[in-house]
């Protein structure tokens, strides 16, 4: 499978804080946003990445992250000229991820969960047509919104619904066989312009090959698109660290404990990144430098 972190769009409703950056990179308590969602991908065992953003921001992540060979993964960037829609990431990638499934993450969701990791990896195995993550909140009709049979069959995906018919929010997560980006190619621009994901995630709905996975209560999402959302973001992370003594979404730990890259590899991260780093003291200590 291989994996899209779509990291563009304009993030209108955080600015000033970007004007100039890229939404994407501003920090969420310890380490850029992008991080999580890349994270993601690694842990479900994604190795050959593409990341998309805008013109003006691409070569910052670049910068950030390089070809992937310290992480033990391939990363390669493309760029969307402008923000035209979630399902516009299918068409940008669509030489990249060639005859092979896909997994498209949103640049801003954050997902934390113990058993996120065994799940994502089930999901992959078992994926047929398109599975969607779907997240129980009280204010639904802020979100899209998915309705599911028994099975977790999706019979209804609703954009912001006056009148909600579940409280599970679809998150920024979606796995597609490949024949999605055909269909990505087919879709024609929603009123405001977009390649709407919904639109190609409902041509899965009316053939019933689209799952829902409720991610539950024991996990958390987070969308960091406002300012109090990224906050708050923010402080999860913060408290869950200090109190368990551990990182969430550390890519080099990740990549350690995936297999992808060996003891060696990490304390060299970890002297990168310098002992001074908070961050960098932890690599060496889990490298048992
Ligand atoms: P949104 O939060 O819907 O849009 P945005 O980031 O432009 O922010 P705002 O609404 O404040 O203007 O986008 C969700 C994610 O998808 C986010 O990570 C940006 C990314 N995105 C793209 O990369 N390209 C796009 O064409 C769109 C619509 C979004």
């Amino acid at each position: 499978m291989r994996g899209i972190i779509l990291a563009g769009g304009s993030g209108t409703r955080l600015r000033p804080l970007t004007s100039v950056h890229s939404k994407q990179l501003l920090p969420v308590y310890d380490k850029p946003m992008v991080y999580y969602p890349l994270s993601v991908l690694m842990h479900a065992g994604i190795r050959e990445i593409l990341l998309i953003s805008t013109p003006q921001h691409l070569d910052v992540y670049r910068d950030l992250l390089g070809d992937g060979a310290d992480l033990g993964i391939e990363l390669s960037y493309a760029v969307q000229e402008h923000p035209g829609g979630l399902a516009q990431a299918l068409l940008i990638g669509r030489e990249f991820v060639g005859d092979e499934d896909l997994c498209l993450v949103l640049g801003d969701n954050i997902f934390y969960g113990h058993e996120l990791p065994t799940m994502l990896r089930r999901e992959v195995e078992r994926l047929d047509g398109c599975t969607l993550f779907g997240y129980p909140v009280s204010d639904p009709e802020r979100y899209g919104v998915a309705e599911t049979d028994e099975q977790g069959a999706i019979v209804s995906l609703e954009e912001k619904p006056a009148r909600p018919k579940s409280n599970l929010a679809v998150t920024g997560l979606y796995m597609y066989r490949n024949e999605a980006v055909d269909r990505a190619a087919r879709l024609t621009p929603s009123a405001r312009g977009e390649l709407e994901i919904t639109d190609l995630n409902l041509t899965y709905v009316r053939e019933n090959r689209a799952r829902l996975v409720n991610l539950g209560r024991g996990s958390a999402w987070f969308d960091t698109g406002t300012h109090d959302s990224l906050l708050e973001a923010s402080t999860f992370v913060q408290i869950l660290e200090k109190r368990q003594g551990i990182r969430i979404s550390c890519i080099e730990e990740v990549a350690y404990r995936m297999g992808f890259i060996d003891r060696e590899q990490l304390a060299l991260a970890g002297k990168r990144l310098s002992a001074s780093s908070g961050y960098g003291q932890y690599l060496l200590e889990l490298a048992g430098a």
